[in-house]
């Protein structure tokens, strides 16, 4: 027998059990969006190598080692997207979004980069993200942030801080690269490799590391907001200020700097203690000068995404996930007279009681095993047609999780009694739409 072909590292599968928490996410994450004027938008998976290059900047780890990058048939350098800010930007220039417009809009999907997989990092992994357009004040920085902490609040989490920070204008940031640079040029002697190197490429990044022994060189290092400029002050005042307004909790972390280049004033994170080393579950800020850098008219910008794996990951983590959408019903047929009108019976069922979940047995078999298939398919309520319940016109209706008495009803009322049995709380059906509703 040949080897069994396995996933690459790092690309999961989403197995049915989990598929229900994942539909939960994407419905409030969409519903929460909808309810602040977000559009959905759809993206294709590949771009040109080009555009990430230029917006996610050359010199960051994504650019430098993460990207899966190949030529096509054509000899054409293309990339599975490692974010969808870049491709977000690069479809409202091509088409007509962003002429005098403001543009709220919103994505999902898969991202790929070639990271070390562990808890919460993956190579394939998935994003919900938000790109607002044409809007500079802190106000819609403001909103963005609020609309986060609604969707925290929807899925019942309360374990998320965040994080702020501001880098200013371009113009400030160089500034402050030139005070870093000195100071750590300096301290040349303390570096580490990874540091050294990006001492000469983009040295706001090492004070991103995470390495223990360079942690006493970033503390004394000069701090950001020293450099910032008057009217990024303001700015970042301001949006401070509205979030105090909306009684939205954050830190000001003045080393936050985000590993993409493409940002400038407000960057945020929230994150989690509760995941261990990947705790950052969405992340974003203000990228005003990217639209004009890829070709647009100059236009401001602010976005965010969030990692679904690691939303996922915390909702499993404090209990607050749904569980599965197991059916309601699961209809065992005996005989060859139940198993015709079997098909036609749940089709009834399913239209009369939208939402109904009916799982029909197929396949035959005897009672016992049928219930056995009933009861691993996770129903709350078995319905039994037999040959003698068919020619009688009725049905059996029997609890599989909890107390209750197995009653025979006329096939005509079985749709409202089951449309009864299953919205009826504290019933024990064990199998509603489990927390979805
Ligand atoms: P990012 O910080 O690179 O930003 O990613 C956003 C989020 O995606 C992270 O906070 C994390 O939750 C998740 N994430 C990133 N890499 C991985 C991975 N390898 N495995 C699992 N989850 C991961 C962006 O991508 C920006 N495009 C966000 C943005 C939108 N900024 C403005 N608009």
């Amino acid at each position: 027998m040949s080897k069994v072909i396995q996933a690459i590292r790092g690309m999961n599968d989403i197995l049915p059990e989990h598929t229900a928490v994942w539909q939960h996410v994407e419905d409030t994450a969409r519903d929460v969006f909808q309810a602040y004027g977000y559009r959905e938008i759809r993206l294709p998976l590949l771009e040109k190598t080009e555009l990430f290059k230029r917006s996610i900047g050359e010199v960051t780890d994504i650019v430098e080692k993460e990207m899966y990058t190949f030529e096509d048939r054509n000899g054409d350098s293309l990339t599975l997207r490692p974010e969808g800010t870049a491709g977000c930007v690069r479809a409202c220039i091509q088409n007509g979004l962003l002429h005098n417009q403001m543009q709220r809009l919103w994505y999902a999907g898969p991202m790929f980069r070639h990271e070390r997989p562990q808890k919460g990092r993956y190579r394939q992994f998935h994003q919900i993200g938000v790109e607002a357009f044409g809007m500079a004040g802190p106000d819609v920085d403001a909103e963005l942030i609020v609309m986060t902490a609604r969707l925290w609040r929807r899925l019942g989490l309360h374990d998320l801080r965040l994080e702020l920070n501001s880098l200013g204008t371009p113009q400030a940031r160089a500034g402050y690269r030139d005070a870093l640079v000195t100071h750590f040029e300096a301290h040349r002697d303390r570096l580490d490799a990874d540091s050294l190197r990006r001492l000469n490429t983009n040295p706001l990044r090492i004070l991103d590391s995470k390495e223990p022994r360079m942690q006493a060189l970033i503390g004394e290092a000069p701090q950001l907001p020293e450099y910032l400029d008057a009217e990024s002050r303001v700015h970042f005042e301001a949006l401070c200020a509205r979030l105090d307004e909306a009684g939205v909790r954050y830190e000001i972390n003045p080393r936050l700097v985000r590993g993409l280049d493409y940002y400038g004033r407000t960057v945020f994170e929230w994150i989690t203690d509760r995941l261990g080393a990947q705790g950052t579950v969405c992340a974003g800020g203000r990228y005003d000068a990217l639209v004009e850098y890829l070709g647009g008219r100059a236009t401001p910008a602010v976005g965010f995404a969030v990692g679904l794996e690691r939303l996922i990951g915390l909702l499993e983590e404090t209990g607050a996930a749904p569980g599965a959408s197991n059916p309601h019903v699961y209809l065992v047929l005996m005989g060859e007279a139940a198993e015709h009108r079997g098909l036609a019976l749940a089709e009834e069922l399913r239209e009369a009681v939208p939402g109904l979940r009916v799982q029909m047995h197929c396949g035959g078999g005897s009672f016992k095993s049928q219930f056995k298939r009933a009861d691993r398919s996770g129903a709350g309520l078995a319905v039994v047609l037999g040959d003698e319940e068919v020619a009688g016109g009725q049905a059996g209706i029997k609890p599989l999780r909890g107390a209750g008495e197995q009653q025979t009803v006329p096939q005509s009322a079985l749709a409202e009694r089951l449309a009864t049995l299953v919205n009826a709380p504290g019933q024990g059906l064990g199998a509603g739409p489990a927390g979805r509703g």
